[in-house]
């Protein structure tokens, strides 16, 4: 089954476009990596399924629904959701107050915090003095606390310790084999490949590679920072 299908997707922002008309599908229940070096557009790809930019060319459906004619908050309200790269989090709010504005206010937050016990111990602090590896935790519980049918990731991992980095691709995981479909950008290679099914290489804002990550590995990618490949 296909959750997302993109055809001949076009999109950028005023007279700069940057996705040059892309053909991409994501199957349901599966993790699925969007990789690609720096200024490739994975996160222009994001924004553009979220609805935060428009597309400007093509199609795009979700579970066979017209995308493009769905509102932002209906995408949301239908279980999709953008975990930004800047981590999306209210930086002059409490812990607390944060996962109560993703659950609802009085629910559960247990699934958040036996995923990330640290935030149990940091309730009342502000987000904004959280680490950074708290802070990408705390952005990440907002996808335990409600039902997410597609979970896109903008590099969860961006300057984070690899303990940290761990901590959060095991929360990954778990959802994805509780059948979240899960869209992962990354600039690293290495945990994307571990983990998903499906692997697309983004470069310059066109498909450089689709197919399972097994055959991804030692070859050699148009515009990859190689660099990357052995992180
Ligand atoms: N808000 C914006 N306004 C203008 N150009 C942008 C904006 N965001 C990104 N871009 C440009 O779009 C291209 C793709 O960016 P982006 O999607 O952020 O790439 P990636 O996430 O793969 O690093 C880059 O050339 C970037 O400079
Ligand atoms: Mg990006």
């Amino acid at each position: 089954m296909i959750e997302l299908s993109l055809r001949g997707m076009r999109a950028g922002y005023g007279a700069v476009e940057v996705l040059h008309g892309l053909d991409l599908d994501v199957p349901s229940g599966g993790l699925t990596a969007l990789l690609g070096p720096n200024g490739a557009g994975k996160s222009t790809l994001l924004s553009v399924v979220a609805g935060l930019l428009p597309l400007r060319g093509g199609s795009m459906t979700w579970s066979g629904t017209d995308l493009a004619a769905m509102p932002p908050d209906a995408r949301a309200r239908a279980g999709m959701l953008l975990i930004p790269e800047r981590r999306g989090i209210f930086a002059t709010m409490s812990v607390r107050d944060n996962l109560e504005v993703f659950a609802g206010r009085g629910a559960d937050l247990d699934p958040a915090l036996l995923a990330f016990p640290v935030l149990a111990e940091r309730l009342t602090q502000l987000a904004g003095s959280l680490s950074g590896g708290e802070q990408q935790m705390l952005a990440m519980s907002r996808a335990l606390l409600r039902d997410t049918r597609l979970l896109l990731l903008d590099e969860i991992s961006f300057g984070l310790a690899p303990r940290v980095t761990r901590q959060l691709f095991d929360v990954v995981r778990d959802l994805a084999l509780a059948g979240t479909t899960v869209v992962l950008v990354e600039q690293h290679l290495s945990h994307a490949l571990r983990m998903a099914d499906l692997v697309y290489v983004l470069a310059r804002g066109e498909l450089a590679f689709a197919g399972e990550p097994g055959e991804l590995r030692g070859r050699a990618l148009p515009g990859y920072v190689s660099r990357a490949a052995t992180s």
